[in-house]
């Protein structure tokens, strides 16, 4: 036991593991690649990655690395900077009509000059493996069968693992963005969570994270959550990566946090690795979907 924790009573939270959970959700899926491929079907996910944003880059490589773990075929495009919109749109029509791709996914963010909201419209809705297109946005808002963002599927997969569950608690988002805060906030009213979203123009953050069973923090700001800002008990879900010196940080003040918190995701380790393996289980169900297999 270290010195500190004798102090405190060595109260701790429990680490969710997402790492873990991922290792075996991806064997999961292997065994599912490889069902479907007795039967001459071989999952494939194209990846377009616009530019050298070196974290974009990182991402990239990670996505396709999973893919080959577990079997799914995957097809990086690599375009330059300077592509159009209209050139971008082309290369998704092409990936649209191709028989061995049944997921694409564009990575973001997109260059400044490029219109995203066109590209993440080009992409089948079929194929949407990222949940982006705004149809299956609505269907999620819906409560509908659609294709759902890898980050807030994620963090809810996790939150299923470890059978806690948000029926009934209070959740606050500290982040709006499309890719994480919104479709999160979707996810968790149709699970009948009471959600409060947070944002840069919020007046007193303090005043909802303090109240929150469950919070959920995806800004990419290291150190934005201390200890003070979290109520005793709490399920902490730290999405943000940052890089700090030669480490990965979330945006959650870890050590002081986890002595406060019940259940808290390290970063690396927590949702990282959920929202990977959530891709590769949006790419089989794709597969599943365009090849009419039951699930
Ligand atoms: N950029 C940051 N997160 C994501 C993600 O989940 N998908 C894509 N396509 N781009 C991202």
């Amino acid at each position: 036991m270290a010195l500190f924790d004798f102090f405190d009573g060595g109260k701790k939270a429990q680490l969710l593991n997402g790492k873990e959970i991922a290792e075996r959700i991806k064997g999961e899926i292997k065994r599912e690649v490889g069902e479907l491929k007795k039967e001459g079907i071989t999952p494939g996910l194209a990846v377009v990655l616009v530019g050298n944003d070196p974290a974009s880059k990182t991402y990239v490589n990670m996505k396709s690395k999973a893919c080959k773990e577990v079997g799914i075929f995957s097809l990086v495009h690599r375009l330059p900077q300077s592509i159009r919109t209209d050139d971008l749109i082309e290369v998704i029509k092409t990936l649209n009509n191709s028989p061995k791709i049944h997921g694409i996914l564009v990575q973001l963010p997109l260059p400044k000059h490029i219109e995203t909201s066109r590209v993440l419209e080009a992409i089948a809705v079929e194929k949407d493996v990222d949940g982006f297109h705004p149809y299956n946005m609505g269907k999620l808002v819906e409560g509908l069968e659609g294709f759902v963002p890898c980050t807030p599927l994620g963090v809810v997969e996790l939150l299923d693992r470890y059978q806690l569950s948000v029926k009934g608690k209070d959740v606050c988002i500290v982040g709006a963005s499309n890719i994480v805060g919104k479709p999160m906030w979707g996810l968790l009213v149709n699970r009948f969570a009471t959600v409060d979203i947070c944002h840069i123009y919020t007046r007193d953050l303090r005043e909802h994270t303090r109240r929150a069973d469950i919070l959920i923090v995806g800004v990419g700001k290291a150190g934005l959550i201390t200890e003070d800002m979290v109520k005793d008990g709490a399920v902490v879900i730290d999405i943000g990566i940052n890089r700090k010196g030669d480490r990965l940080v979330g945006d959650v003040d870890f050590d002081r946090v986890a002595r406060k918190a019940s259940y808290i995701t390290p970063v690396p380790g927590g949702v990282g690795p959920m929202t990977i393996a959530m891709l590769l289980k949006n790419t089989l169900r794709a597969t599943k979907l365009i090849h009419k297999v039951a699930e």
